[in-house]
C-alpha cells in the first residue's frame, strides 16, 4: 500500500530538481501527480513517468492557476495535495536590485504560492480535506545575502502561517519547508556555487549538501494523512546549518 494511494497531487516546478523528485516519489506512493511547470521541454521528460501528467503553468499568472485548478478538479474529481515548489533565484547584490527585479522575484516566488492556495484551496474545502506544502528557504530565516530572494521566501513563510489559519476550519492544512542548499540545477547554475558550496559543506554540522530526496521525503510526510493534525508548521531541512 502506498502512502498517497488514491490522492491527486499538484507539484509546481515539477519538471526539475526538488519538484521532479517529489513528482517521482508521490507517484511511487500511489498518487496521481500533476507536474505543473513553465518549462515545456522539461515537462516532456516528466510526462514519461507513470501516473504523472505534465501541465504548463506560469505560477505568477492568476489565469493559469484558475484554469489548471479547474481542469485538474474536473478531470480527476478532486485535488488532495498542492506543493508550491516552483521558484527562481538570483545572486544580484543589494545595490544592483531594482524595482523590476523585485517585482519579478516576488511575483513568481511570492504571488505564485499565494495564487496557488487561492485557487486550489476552495476545491480542497469541497471535500473538507487537503494538504498544502509550501517551499520557502533557510534564507527566509537567516541572513545569507540573497536579498530579494530572501524577501520572497519570507513572504512564503508569512502567507503560509496566514493560510493555515484561514483554511484550517475548512480541513485544509498548510505547512512550510525551509531547505538549505540542495544540489539541483538551480544551485549548480549559481556563479559563485563552487566556492560557496564548498564552504557550506564545511560549515554544515552534517557535513554534506542536501539532495532533492531530503526535501521530497519531508513533503511526502506533510502531504500524507500521517500528518493529519499538523498545520502551520515549519520544518528546516539544512543539515543543521541554521541551528548554529
Ligand atoms: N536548491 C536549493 O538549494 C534550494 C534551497 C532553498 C529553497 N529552494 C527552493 O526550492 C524550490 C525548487 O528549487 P530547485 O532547486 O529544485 O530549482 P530548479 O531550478 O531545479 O527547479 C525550479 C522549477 O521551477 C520552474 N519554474 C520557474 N519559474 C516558474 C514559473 N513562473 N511558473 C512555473 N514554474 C516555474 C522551473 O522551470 C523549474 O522546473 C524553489 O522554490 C527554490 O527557491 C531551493
Amino acid at each position: 500500500m502506498g502512502r498517497l494511494d488514491n490522492k491527486v497531487a499538484i507539484v509546481t516546478g515539477g519538471a526539475s530538481g526538488i519538484g521532479e523528485r517529489m513528482v517521482e516519489l508521490f507517484s511511487q506512493e500511489g498518487a496521481i501527480v500533476i507536474a505543473a511547470d513553465i518549462n515545456e521541454a522539461a515537462l516532456e521528460r516528466v510526462r514519461q513517468k507513470e501516473n504523472v501528467y505534465g501541465m504548463k503553468l506560469n505560477v505568477s499568472s492568476e489565469e493559469d492557476w484558475q484554469a489548471l485548478a479547474k481542469e485538474v478538479n474536473n478531470h480527476f474529481g478532486k485535488i488532495d495535495i498542492l506543493v508550491n515548489n516552483a521558484g527562481i533565484s538570483s545572486e544580484k547584490q543589494y545595490q544592483e536590485i531594482n524595482l523590476d527585479d523585485w517585482g519579478k522575484m516576488l511575483s513568481i516566488n511570492g504571488f505564485g504560492p499565494f495564487a496557488g492556495m487561492k485557487h486550489v484551496a476552495p476545491y480542497m474545502a469541497e471535500q473538507k480535506k487537503g494538504s498544502i506544502v509550501n517551499i520557502s528557504s533557510y534564507t527566509a530565516q537567516i541572513g545569507q545575502g540573497f536579498n530579494h530572494y530572501s524577501a520572497s521566501k519570507g513572504a512564503v513563510r508569512a502567507i503560509s502561517k496566514a493560510a493555515a489559519t484561514t483554511f484550517g476550519h475548512q480541513g485544509v492544512r498548510v505547512n512550510t519547508l525551509f531547505p538549505g542548499i540542495i544540489e539541483t540545477p538551480m544551485t549548480k547554475s549559481l556563479e559563485t556555487s563552487k566556492d560557496l558550496l564548498g564552504r557550506l559543506v564545511q560549515a554544515t554540522p552534517l557535513q554534506r549538501l542536501g539532495q532533492p530526496e531530503d526535501i521530497a521525503n519531508a513533503a511526502l510526510f506533510l502531504a500524507s494523512d500521517e500528518s493529519s493534525f499538523i498545520t502551520g508548521a515549519e520544518l528546516v531541512i539544512d543539515g543543521g546549518f541554521s541551528a548554529q
